[in-house]
């Protein structure tokens, strides 16, 4: 019941068009130091109120120069099969990223998908695209049993995504996770292999909101 981690790493999904373009998820690579960079720097502010409060200067933590051993961890995490790192380009742009991370296997065979898009890319389907692909890599080739994602109740756009891409609701976490400086609620969200009998990917291309290109 498990897919063998030779047979799902490195993984490239491609062919999705949605409306700000056509999405690529790919690998984290060493060169992707300086854009990595440029852009978390420049999304601070759209960033910060979601993720993991960062106690050192934000331009510090995201400093070209702090890329390589990051890189360099999620890749070795990948090869063992229990991350998988990816970069979301759109019409070859570097645009945000997309991992499944804490890949659980045995009796559980689960995963959490976190995900983020630079400000210049939102609002044109990219995340509910990039997260559609990865889950159904996920039920398929990996062969995993559920995904979950937790996600502030404040977050609009990304519980929009969920939603989008088959996540329920189940629950709320209260003071889950220290998120810009404080314990923050989470609500759960969770999508399992059962609920994917119409894979995520297809539900946006019968919706109109995604097609295949070339
Ligand atoms: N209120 C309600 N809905 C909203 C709002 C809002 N203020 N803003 C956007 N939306 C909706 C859009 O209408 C769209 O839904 P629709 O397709 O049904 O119209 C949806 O939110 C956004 O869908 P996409 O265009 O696919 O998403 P996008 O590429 O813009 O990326 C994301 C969304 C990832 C949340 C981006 O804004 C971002 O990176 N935010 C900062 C970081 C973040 O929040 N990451 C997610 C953390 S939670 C997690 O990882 C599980």
């Amino acid at each position: 019941m498990t897919g063998r981690v030779a047979d799902v790493w490195p993984v490239r999904l491609t062919g999705l068009q949605v409306a700000a373009g056509a999405l690529t998820l790919r690998p984290v690579r060493l060169s992707d130091a300086r854009r990595w960079s440029r852009t978390r720097i420049a999304e601070e502010p759209r960033l910060r109120p979601f993720e993991a409060t960062v106690t050192e200067r934000w331009a510090d933590r995201h400093a070209a120069v702090r890329w390589p051993a990051l890189c360099l961890s999620q890749r070795s995490a990948a090869r063992r099969g229990v991350l998988v790192p990816l970069v979301i380009e759109v019409d070859g742009k570097y645009a945000g990223q997309i991992t499944l991370g804490n890949v659980m296997r045995g009796p559980l065979q689960s995963a959490w998908i976190g995900y983020w898009v630079a400000g210049p890319f939102t609002g044109g389907g990219v995340a509910t695209g990039a997260v559609a692909q990865l889950v159904d890599h996920a039920f398929g080739p990996m062969r995993l049993n559920r995904l979950e994602a937790t996600v502030r109740p404040e977050n609009a756009a990304s519980r929009a995504v969920l939603t989008a891409t088959g996540f329920d609701e189940v629950g709320l976490i209260p003071r889950y996770m220290h998120v810009d400086g404080a314990w923050r609620d989470h609500l759960l969200t969770v999508t399992t292999a059962d609920d994917h009998g119409e894979a995520a990917v297809a539900r946006l291309l019968r919706s109109g909101r995604a097609r295949w290109s070339g």
